[in-house]
């Protein structure tokens, strides 16, 4: 005899609301459910349906727009389980998305594919970063045709003279501040340097000097114009900044879902990669964090937070755990480099707080 579940109760298992679980039913997505009165019941063995949003994300996902660098922290491994915890109604009843620190954007380009939300904002207090978002979306072609000059000139040297050409190109990155007559071509050298440097990473010396060697690459693709082109169109309505995180205050509501992924607090002295920048994101700021995503969620606006998990390292090390012990805290399991010094790659959680 087949055991059911109230939509209640289905909706509890799932994580997802009741309202939700009597669409799916109503649409055939369950097997087997029934109605009791004008209740929908639902077997108890039954699988929670694959969202069609997210169904369609993974077949457009090869085509569509992703991240145009690869950057520290960027949450391409992390995206399924983000997925999995966005709140119910995106794109419905939560029609405003923002990220305060968008890096790379993996997670911003992979809802840009499947919702068209009313409106979005992005920003990162990365100057140089945010000028690459701003020009891909109003200078686009003129950039791609930079980057193909790049690529030429890149692909006739050899090994030895690729890299005398990276560290000109880096000298000539870092002799030039930003300005509104340089901002393409300042854009064509941050993608060049982000597709050809050690690891892809972004490091600065006290003096804001970029200051990340040579990597050795067989084939960097410099300029991918049709992830390029893909992103020039869907981030023409985005609101771009760059300046400090708070600056959301001024644009989430209650129709908002906010996506924090600040630099996470490192699990150990040597294990910390926090600095993008010059200025560090110390255990202050995490607090200072804290304190705005405890405002805005008062607010009625939607949070999401992503952040290292300290019991990896130290059980008793409660600094999240306190900080935000109000809202809903989940341990999800990522792969990452846990300490610098053995080198060693593992599972180690990390944490995702949600307000919902
Ligand atoms: C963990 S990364 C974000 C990674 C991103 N989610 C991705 O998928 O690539 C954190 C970002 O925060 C930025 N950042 C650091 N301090 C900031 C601040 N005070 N305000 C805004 N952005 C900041 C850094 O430049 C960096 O790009």
């Amino acid at each position: 005899m087949i055991q059911y579940m109230s939509a209640r109760e289905a909706a509890e298992k799932w994580n997802i609301s009741q309202r939700r679980v009597s669409i799916l039913c109503s649409e055939s997505r369950i097997p087997d459910v029934a109605m009791l009165g004008n209740m929908w019941i639902i077997p108890r063995n039954a699988e929670k349906p694959v969202d069609a949003r997210m169904k369609r994300n993974i077949i457009l996902e090869k085509k569509d727009a992703r991240p145009f660098v690869k950057w520290a922290g960027g949450k391409g491994q992390l995206l399924e389980v983000l997925k999995a915890n966005l709140p119910d109604g995106l794109g419905e009843k939560i029609t405003k998305y923002a990220e305060p620190f968008v890096g790379g954007g993996a997670l911003l380009f992979d809802l840009l594919n499947v919702y068209s939300f009313e409106e979005v904002y992005i920003n990162d207090n990365n100057k140089e970063l945010m000028n690459v978002f701003l020009v891909v979306k109003t200078n686009c072609n003129k950039l791609i045709n930079e980057l193909k000059t790049i690529q030429k000139e890149y692909e006739k040297l050899g090994m030895d003279e690729q890299q005398i050409y990276y560290y000109a190109k880096r000298d000539l990155f870092n002799n030039c501040e930003l300005n509104s007559e340089n901002m393409i071509s300042k854009a064509a050298l941050f993608i060049f340097l982000n597709k050809t440097c050690f690891n892809g990473l972004y490091r600065v010396n006290k003096s804001g000097k970029f200051n990340v060697p040579a990597g050795k690459y067989k084939n960097p693709l410099i300029c991918d114009e049709d992830n390029l082109v893909s992103i020039s169109k869907k981030v023409q309505n985005v609101i771009m900044r760059s300046c400090d995180y708070h600056d959301i205050e001024t644009f989430a509501d209650d129709k908002t879902l906010v996506y924090f992924d600040p630099p996470y607090r490192p699990l150990s002295v040597t294990s910390g990669f926090t600095s993008y920048t010059e200025n560090q994101f110390n255990d202050n700021d995490q607090i200072k964090l804290a304190h705005l995503y405890k405002k805005l969620s008062d607010k009625g606006v939607k949070v999401l937070l992503s952040n290292s998990d300290p019991h990896n390292v130290n059980y008793e090390d409660d600094f999240f755990d306190e900080l935000y012990k109000e809202f809903n805290i989940q341990r999800i399991t990522a792969v990452r480099t846990i300490n610098s010094k053995s080198e060693k790659r593992g599972n180690v959680t990390e944490l995702l707080i949600k307000n919902y």
